[in-house]
């Protein structure tokens, strides 16, 4: 079903008519009445509400249509200038018309000094420490301090989630032969490149003669890899089940792993998000003293090898080593010497982002998905507020405060529920000895307080300009005809939907919130889909598994896909721009498409939104299922086209023609 609540309708109207300002760049004869009202109304005024009957009536020429005409005039047309790239599956990578992409930096270039050139055939962990790393994900834009122009220089925050043996090195075949061979052509040196390649990268940006390029030998260059010290902060710091051999202490955690998603604080940190960390642990539940919390979390699920080499990530020979993953690590990407933190106060899931806004109060709101069939949406409400002008202050803010997860209820309205040690069943007697276990064991915590089994909740975002919160529900072919509800309400989701929530009296701290489906996605031609996309959408328009998304600073919400090209043939995955408001709202845009066997993450927009980056992540991958995709035989060989390279993840900027803003 979808939601009747609809809250906040005037404050969607407004914006719709705002969505009109930028008449610059409309190719469209004419002058439209949103032309006209954008150039007469201040921009701010028509975001609040302030464009009153009387002010439309104003207007020369429109004195005869009431405010409720003109408006619907202004809303029918789309807040994007662009039409839709073709859907399609292609080796090389396309964009809309008017825009250009150049590819800012691959897998393998230098990123610290040093760095030898990239050379696929004699990889080593020495090298890729100092280069950049595997399937580059979350994208965070940090305008540098004190810079002439934000959005012409900057810091670059990459996540590096993961790594494809069977795309990275020479002779491993398929990635089922790979693990039907129980990794026997891996080595202890590729296993430590495959760390080295996971994590994240800062990198310095900058645009000179309209040319984005990489900063070399930029003071602010960073990697970030599994064997990177950090400091594990917040109620699960120094707990027993965080101990470990080579930390006694249970403060101190070497590296972060499959990072998919995050965020950038308005304090200026990065928030990098562990997903699926389940994969790098190695070994069976069965026998460990703490076997069923390890199956609700999925370890070990051995998708890499390294615990054949290393002891933490075998199960066995390091029992607590699965604790110190699956957090949220915050990072100073302005100190190049600041060690990261795990910040246990947010919770231990498979976190696909973080999304934060600053509540009416002050305080700081995280919101984040946890990337699973039927695991559950989460927030954090900071206990402190946020001090815009005191850095320093806001540094530890993460790690005291209340962590919630969602329940929607059928009627539309929703409610937080906090998990907190001794509240409700989060008790001694449930299993819960303390807010370490409610932490560590967060799903457990959350199935106890009766949290809404969603369809994977991949990454969220806080709509800047209405408040109202997105959430990426990817697809869930799991779910049975008995187990639909209101919030999920297809079996067998193949293709997702996108929730929109909006919190009580516009209060992300509040406990309350409504909610609504903005779309169901997937192929609208299928009736048996079940697809409801607006039908203004174009056959090209349309699409599935919706992941990352990303609001540029006219609040136009853009949507990256993850699993198109491998579940639906010839449509690959790519970057699609969705209407929210008026009469257009559910229409959706394809404006980038990916090459062959890649997925579409990180969209980033410069503040100016003449910028966009964008993470092209494992293209060549081919169907795994099939056995498909190889060093030798890839999906493509993007973006260098050379027989002798192997296809590299990599961040593209796209820019306008002869400039301006995007789309
Ligand atoms: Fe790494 Fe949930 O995507
Ligand atoms: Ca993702
Ligand atoms: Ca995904």
């Amino acid at each position: 079903m979808i939601a009747s609540n609809r809250p906040g309708e005037f404050a969607s109207r407004s914006k719709q008519a705002n969505a009109m300002e930028d008449i610059g760049s409309n190719a469209s004869p004419g002058e439209t009445i949103g032309d006209i009202i954008g150039r007469r109304f201040n921009r701010r005024d028509v975001l609040r509400g302030a464009l009153t009957a009387t002010a439309l009536a104003s207007l020369p020429g429109y004195t005869l249509l009431n405010s409720d005409e003109v408006l619907a005039q202004a809303a029918a047309k789309s807040a994007f200038n662009f039409k839709d790239v073709p859907a399609g599956s292609e080796e090389n990578h396309a964009v809309a018309d008017g825009h250009d992409v150049d590819i800012l930096i691959r897998w393998g270039d230098p990123v610290l000094p040093g760095a030898p050139a990239f050379d696929p055939m004699k990889q080593t962990a020495a090298a890729q420490r100092l280069q950049f790393g595997y399937n580059n994900d979350f994208l965070g834009y940090l305008p540098m301090p004190g810079a002439a122009n934000g959005s012409k220089h900057g810091l670059l925050c990459v996540n590096h989630e993961y790594t494809n043996e069977e795309l990275m090195f020479p002779g491993m075949g398929g990635p089922q032969q790979i693990r039907k061979n129980a990794f026997s052509k891996m080595t202890k040196e590729l296993a430590e490149v495959e760390m080295a390649a996971h994590g994240g990268a800062v990198i310095e940006v900058k645009r000179d003669a309209d040319e984005w390029s990489v900063v070399q030998g930029s003071r602010y260059a960073r990697r970030i890899d599994a064997n990177t010290p950090m400091d594990i902060t917040g109620p699960a710091a120094g707990d027993t089940r965080m101990k470990t051999r080579a930390d006694p202490a249970g403060k101190k955690v070497l590296g972060m792993v499959n990072n998919c998603a995050g965020g950038m604080t308005p304090w200026g940190t990065w928030l990098t998000c562990e997903e699926n960390f389940n994969g790098v642990f190695w070994g069976a539940a069965d026998g460990h003293p703490d076997s069923a919390k390890l199956r609700r979390y999925g370890v070990p699920s051995n998708q890499y090898n390294w615990g054949v080499y290393f002891d933490r990530f075998d199960v066995a020979r390091e029992p607590n080593e699965l604790n110190r993953f699956g957090w949220i690590v915050e990072i100073d990407p302005l100190d190049p010497a600041a060690t990261p933190k795990k910040r246990t106060a947010l919770g231990r899931f498979k976190h696909e982002g973080a999304a934060g806004v600053t509540s009416k109060d002050g305080r700081y709101v995280l919101y984040s998905g946890d990337d699973e069939r039927f695991d559950y949406v989460y927030k954090f409400v900071t206990e402190g507020r946020v001090e815009p002008a005191n850095r320093a202050g806001n540094m530890n803010l993460l790690d005291t405060g209340t962590l919630f997860v969602a329940r929607y209820n059928s009627d539309g309205t929703g409610e937080w529920l906090p998990l907190v040690h001794g509240q409700g069943p989060l008790t001694v007697a449930n299993g819960f000895a303390s807010q370490a276990d409610v932490v560590i064991d967060a799903r457990m915590a959350a199935d106890k307080l009766g949290a809404t089994k969603m369809d994977r909740p991949e990454d969220v975002e806080v709509s800047p300009w209405s408040g109202k919160v997105y959430v990426m529900l990817t697809n869930n072919t799991g779910r049975r005809a008995e187990q639909v509800d209101a919030a999920n309400p297809r079996a067998a989701n193949k293709f997702g939907h996108i929730i929109e929530m909006s919190p009580e009296a516009g209060d992300h701290a509040s406990t309350k919130f409504s909610w609504e489906i903005l779309v169901r996605c997937g192929d609208m031609s299928d009736p048996k889909v079940g697809a409801t996309f607006n039908p203004a959408t174009t056959k090209d328009g349309w699409f599935g598994m919706p992941d990352n998304l990303a609001f540029d600073s006219q609040g136009r919400l853009w949507v990256a896909t993850d699993g198109m090209s491998q579940k639906s043939a010839g449509r690959n995955d790519g970057l699609f721009a969705v209407e929210t408001e008026g009469p257009l709202r559910g229409t959706s845009m394809g404006f980038f498409r990916v090459p062959n066997g890649a997925e579409m993450c990180g969209p980033c927009f410069t503040p100016d939104d003449e910028t966009l980056f964008l993470a092209v992540q494992h293209p060549g991958e081919g169907d795994e299922a099939a056995d498909e995709g190889s060093f030798e035989n890839p999906a493509t060989r993007w973006p260098d086209f050379k027989p002798d390279m192997p296809p590299r993840p990599s961040i593209v900027v796209v820019t306008r023609k002869g400039g301006g803003k995007i789309a």
